[in-house]
């Protein structure tokens, strides 16, 4: 059923996985076996056409393609047109919808006042001074010696809450660094050079940088299931969870989970604009995406469709989505991280291959940067250069 031509094996289809195939198809001409769990190539990335609405859909969530990186950029170019999308935010609070992150539109809106920029941060200052958290225990305290109470209870608190099912007293201080709070009326969520979405979806993306006579693709397909077949002797990329490849040998790694909830309407739309994030706990998910304001070039008809996010811990049967990093997980990790540098012929890459939150232009920026110190090395000359 395999075959046993293939110079590579690439576990999973996500951009990661896909790059490192249509690099070594393309600029070495080796035939590469790509083997995905899932029914569709792109991993968490994937997007497809709902065929009632005709509305392309993000099915992981939207996924809004942004990157400082110039040859990241020159990368996916080569694969896709964008169109000039730029992503913004909203969250809906007490029946009133509010622009994230939390500006001077936010500050003032909220709060009922008008203040310039510099009378806006010395109010909020004032309000986190006035809390005296010199070391904060907690996310709660974090959050409030960072943005002050207030907003903190409007924005964060039970937003927070419902992300991590966990009270904010409860969770441990080094899951939030910072909390933007820009004391200006820009309200791009984004400020990279390169930002849009792809012209004709992720899916097309993904279609051309594998659809090529040197990739045999089996989707459907678990790694471990075929892996006494694969043998020992090809390399590997693999891009799946890192303690599943251990078999779990020291415990598993935290993530959260989200389930996708899709509702067709017979509104044209529905919130105004791609994403709402809901900040209050009497709802009980956390957002609500609109996927239609994704292409505002594309004429779509008078229904949409929008998906409603819930957030909640993954069980070992769920959709690892996004890594906890409590401070188990990371020693856990540095344990499994040690046996994936010592195994032969394997190359682990990834969000999930490497238990880190990465954006798609970091998942392609590490998989280009892994070629060219991996992966090409190896193939070409049976070495790996530094990496
Ligand atoms: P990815 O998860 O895409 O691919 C890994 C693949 O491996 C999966 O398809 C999986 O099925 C497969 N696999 C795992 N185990 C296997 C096995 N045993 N056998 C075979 N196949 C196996 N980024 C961004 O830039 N902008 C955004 O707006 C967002 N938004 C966003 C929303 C949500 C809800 C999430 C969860 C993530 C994002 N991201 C994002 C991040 C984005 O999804 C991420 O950068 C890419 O998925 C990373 O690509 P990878 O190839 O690393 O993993």
């Amino acid at each position: 059923m395999l075959g046993n031509d293939h110079k590579l094996v690439v576990v999973g289809s996500g951009f990661f996985g896909a790059t490192i195939a249509h690099k070594v198809a393309d600029e070495l001409g080796l035939p590469v076996l790509v083997i995905e769990r899932r029914n569709h190539i792109g991993g968490n990335s994937y997007s497809q056409v709902d065929s009632t609405t005709g509305i392309e859909y993000h099915r992981y969530g939207s996924h809004l393609f942004h990157t400082p990186n110039e040859k990241v950029w020159g990368f996916i170019n080569r694969f896709t047109q964008f169109n000039n999308y730029r992503h913004r935010v909203f969250t809906r609070h007490h029946g009133r919808t509010y622009t994230m992150p939390i500006n001077l539109m936010t500050i003032n809106n909220f709060f009922g006042l008008d203040l310039t920029p510099a009378a806006a941060r010395e109010f909020i200052e004032r309000q986190t001074a006035a809390e005296r958290i010199l070391s904060p225990m907690n996310v709660e305290e974090k959050a409030i010696s960072l943005i002050g109470r207030p907003l903190y209870e409007a924005f964060v608190k039970s937003y927070t809450a419902k992300q991590w099912e966990t009270d904010p007293t409860l969770l441990p201080v080094e899951i939030i660094t910072r909390l933007p709070v820009r004391y200006n009326l820009n309200d791009f969520y984004f400020s990279d050079l390169y930002e849009g979405l792809p012209m004709d979806g992720y899916g097309a993306i993904f279609e051309k940088m594998l659809r090529r006579p040197e990739i045999r693709i089996i989707t459907g397909c678990d790694f471990f299931e075929i892996r006494d077949v694969i043998g020992q002797s090809v390399p590997i990329v693999y891009t799946g969870p890192v303690d599943r490849y251990f078999n779990y040998r020291f415990g598993e790694l935290g993530w959260r989970t989200f389930d996708f909830e899709l509702e067709r309407l017979d509104v044209e739309d529905f919130q105004g604009a791609a994403v709402v994030n809901y900040a209050d706990p009497d709802v009980r998910f956390t957002r609500i995406h609109e996927f239609r304001h994704l292409h505002p070039e594309r004429r779509y008809g008078n229904k949409t469709l929008i998906m409603r996010e819930y957030s909640r811990f993954a069980q070992k049967i769920d959709e690892p989505y996004y890594p906890i990093g409590r401070r188990e997980d990371k020693l856990r990790y540095d344990e499994y991280r040690k046996l994936a540098d010592a195994e032969a012929n394997v190359t682990f890459g990834g969000r999930l291959g490497t238990y880190r939150y990465l954006d798609m232009h970091q998942a392609i920026a590490a998989a280009l940067r892994a070629y060219d110190t991996e992966v090409a090395p190896l193939l070409t000359n049976g070495n790996v250069g530094d990496r």
